[in-house]
């Protein structure tokens, strides 16, 4: 069983007109096989946060802690990270020419567990999972996300979900530009990976459709910077039938 820790979060975003504060004190405790969900307003900090648990550079933690197991996350560089088990599958993922996605999967998964894994069971687990995801094999060799449909590119992050087994995932908008088939595929990867490796979850969404696939055990909502009101599932079917008038309405808007 372990847990991530965030209290009292600040964090700024180095903007040509100098450091922006975006976080305003996040807390937020994700267990093992706990599944979280963020949802929140556009602008207000989501994506950020995702970033800052990431350790991108553009990103500047002003004050609070970031803890897994007690270490101090906040204190390890990006490798660290991800060898501590956090994973992020980001909003608009990169795109690497000149890297296959095979080669990419297997430099990155010796790297996150400290050795080269098995060619053989590696490469049946790789193809075993892509049909899983229903990603043509044909992929493998195309440079990663290059020329990737929007919905390829996010079935390609659940792909590293499944194969890196990290201790912690945070999916920020995996579900956006998913047709039906698509957004029923990357859920079931999603269930695989709690079911398999009891992973905790992170679910940034604007969507209470794919947590009618992914049931989140809290619900929490994020506004200017922090969160602004936690719930169980219902919080998520309330906030599609009501909106975000209630939170922003109180001053609590964006700059
Ligand atoms: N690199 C950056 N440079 C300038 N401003 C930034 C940067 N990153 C984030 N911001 C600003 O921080 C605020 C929060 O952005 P963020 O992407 O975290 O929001 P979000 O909650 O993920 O929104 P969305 O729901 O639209 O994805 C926005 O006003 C955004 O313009
Ligand atoms: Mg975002």
């Amino acid at each position: 069983m372990s847990t991530l820790e965030i209290r009292d979060l600040h964090v700024s975003v180095d903007t040509k007109e100098g450091p922006k504060q975006i976080l305003r004190g996040v807390d937020l405790t994700i267990g093992s096989g706990e599944t979280h969900a963020i949802m929140g307003p556009n602008g207000s900090g989501k994506s950020t946060l995702a970033s800052a648990l990431a350790g991108h550079p553009k990103y500047q933690v002003t004050s609070g802690t970031v803890t897994l197991d007690g270490a101090d996350v906040l204190a390890m560089s990006v490798d660290e990270r991800a060898r501590a088990g956090l994973f992020l599958a980001m909003q608009y993922p990169v795109e690497v020419p000149g890297v296959s996605v095979a080669n990419f999967l297997r430099t990155a998964k010796t790297a996150i567990t400290g050795e080269a894994p098995k060619l053989r069971t590696w490469g049946k687990e790789v193809k075993g999972a892509m049909e899983n995801l229903r990603i043509d094999s044909a992929f493998a060799e195309r440079s990663v996300n290059e020329g990737f449909s929007g919905g390829e590119k996010k079935r390609h992050e659940i792909l590293q979900l499944e194969l890196f087994k990290p201790r912690f995932a945070i999916l920020d908008e995996t579900d956006s530009g998913l047709d039906v088939d698509a957004l029923r595929v990357v859920s079931e990867g999603v269930n695989r990976a709690k079911a398999s490796t009891d992973v905790g979850v992170l679910l940034i969404t604007h969507y209470t459709r794919i947590l009618r696939y992914i049931t989140p055990d809290f619900v929490h909502v994020f506004v200017d910077g922090r969160v602004a009101e936690e719930g169980g599932p219902e919080l998520a079917e309330r906030l599609e039938a009501e909106g975000y008038d209630r939170f922003v309405g109180t001053g609590a808007t964006m700059a």
